[in-house]
């Protein structure tokens, strides 16, 4: 089939390669001439595992192009995917300007029948917005669907490729048929193609999000409750996780969730709710709950060095939001960093993708260093904000050496409990005993 993705940020990009993987040829089309250059020559602008694998072999069969122009995009595909910004509005609300904004573009470029898909998160009734946008210039039929994504960072390849669902919101037969088409080699393993109408296929995605954020977030709660009694979260986590009606996934405490998609979805949620005049006070729980969990270490951190951190220095392992990302946005370690400065501390850091997009928003706030083990020379402490693998099985007697405390405190509960008192350290984690 003939397909065209209109932004070629992270869904775009992943959502066109994967396309022209499985033999459809597709056109990627964004505004930034920089950027089409430098695809044209192979280069992926993300870091996302296997990406450029597919990127590169795809280019090379000629199946996946290039272009600055709206026009050619769309002339080209039967299908045309929406993958534009959605950013968080002062207020909380997604801003549809860039949506909108090709709607009213495609309404006059427009000369025959296309599919519209509305592939980035929006509000609930935005696939009508479209719809009417296009319609003021429009002279030909067309349709507008709805077709959230649930792209895992770091996975997003793999959850492109093998969908546990398809949500299709489409009130058209014809859009339907195609959609069917274009989807049917992801779902061969038997996984679902879901339709319904476009205003349900908008709220299942806010309502996904939210509800893992919620998850994670009752499990922070319950965490930091685990705390107050002496009761070990670990133990608790697995003894709920193994209930199949709770499941095991998304229920790691920690301090807090981030990235581009859970803060901005719960947000917005909320706001929509508001907007209808319907407070969604869970989600208003998760917003406040969350915020504060992005510190939960600074209390232990205060209290071990007796609430004196002025001119102590801090080294932290984890910068991304999540492990196996470069991505940074709404990262719990650049709360951790703000605060520990705010308080007169110094910080050094190492993450292993993630610290050049940290230095152009930091600047030279912070040091960073070459390795995991050469960002704790000297520094008082260690401080572990993300899960990345290798953080997992440490040389802990290395750590000890170049430590100045045989102190580390960590966001993510990496370590056994036993495991870190045998080798001597004082260990702070969340919602488990504390190592003194
Ligand atoms: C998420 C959704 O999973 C995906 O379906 C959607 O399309 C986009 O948003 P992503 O933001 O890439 O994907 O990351 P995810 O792996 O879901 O993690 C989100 C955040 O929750 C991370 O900060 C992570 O550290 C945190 N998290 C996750 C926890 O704190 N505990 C957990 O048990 C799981």
């Amino acid at each position: 089939m003939k397909i065209s993705v209109i932004g070629t940020g992270y869904v775009g990009l992943v959502t066109g390669t994967c396309l022209a993987e499985t033999g459809n040829e597709v056109i990627c089309v964004d505004i930034d001439v920089n950027k089409i250059e430098n695809m044209r020559k192979g280069v992926v602008p993300i870091y996302e595992p296997h990406l450029d694998v597919l990127f590169e072999r795809n280019i090379n069969a000629k199946r996946l192009k290039f272009t600055t122009s709206l026009k050619e995009g769309l002339d080209h595909g039967d299908i045309i995917f929406l993958a534009l910004p959605t950013p968080e509005d002062e207020d909380g609300s997604a801003d549809l300007r860039y949506v909108l904004g090709v709607a009213d573009e495609i309404g006059q470029l427009i000369t025959d029948y296309k599919v519209i898909v509305d592939k980035s998160t929006v509000p609930v009734g935005t696939a009508e917005k479209v719809h009417e946008v296009i319609s003021k210039n429009a002279k030909v039929d067309f349709d507008v669907v709805s077709n959230p994504e649930f792209l895992r960072e770091g996975f997003a390849v793999d959850d492109f490729l093998k969908p546990e669902r398809i949500v299709i919101g489409s009130s058209s037969d014809r859009a339907t048929e195609l959609m069917g088409k274009l989807y049917k080699p992801f779902v061969r393993s038997g996984n679902p193609i879901i339709i319904m109408d476009e205003k349900s296929a908008e709220l299942t995605k806010y309502a996904a999000n939210s509800f893992l954020a919620a998850k994670i977030t009752f499990m922070n709660e319950v965490a930091n409750y685990c705390e107050k009694v002496g009761a070990d979260v670990d133990k608790v986590r697995i003894g709920m996780g193994t209930d199949s009606r709770i499941g095991k996934r998304f229920l790691f405490p920690g301090i807090g969730y981030g990235g581009s998609c859970f803060p901005k979805d719960v947000k917005a949620l909320h706001k929509s709710g508001k907007d209808e005049d319907y407070d969604f006070k869970i989600l208003e729980a998760v917003l406040k709950v969350n915020k504060k969990q992005k510190l939960a270490l600074l209390p232990k951190i205060n209290s071990y060095f007796e609430s004196n951190i002025k001119g102590k220095t801090f080294a932290l392992w984890g910068l991304a939001f999540k492990p196996e990302t470069d991505d940074i946005r709404e990262a719990p370690a650049l709360d951790m960093i703000n605060e520990l400065l705010a308080n007169g501390a110094k910080v050094k850091a190492f993450d292993p993708e993630a610290m050049d997009n940290v230095a152009r928003k930091m600047g030279d706030k912070i040091e960073f260093a070459n390795s995991m083990y050469d960002v704790l020379e000297g520094a008082d402490a260690l401080v572990i904000c993300t899960e990345w693998s290798i953080f997992r099985t440490p040389n802990f007697n290395t750590i000890r050496e170049l430590l100045k405390n045989s102190v580390i405190f960590d966001g993510r509960n990496l370590y056994d409990l036993h495991d870190i008192e045998k080798e001597g350290f004082s260990y702070y984690s969340i919602g488990r005993k504390d190592i003194k």
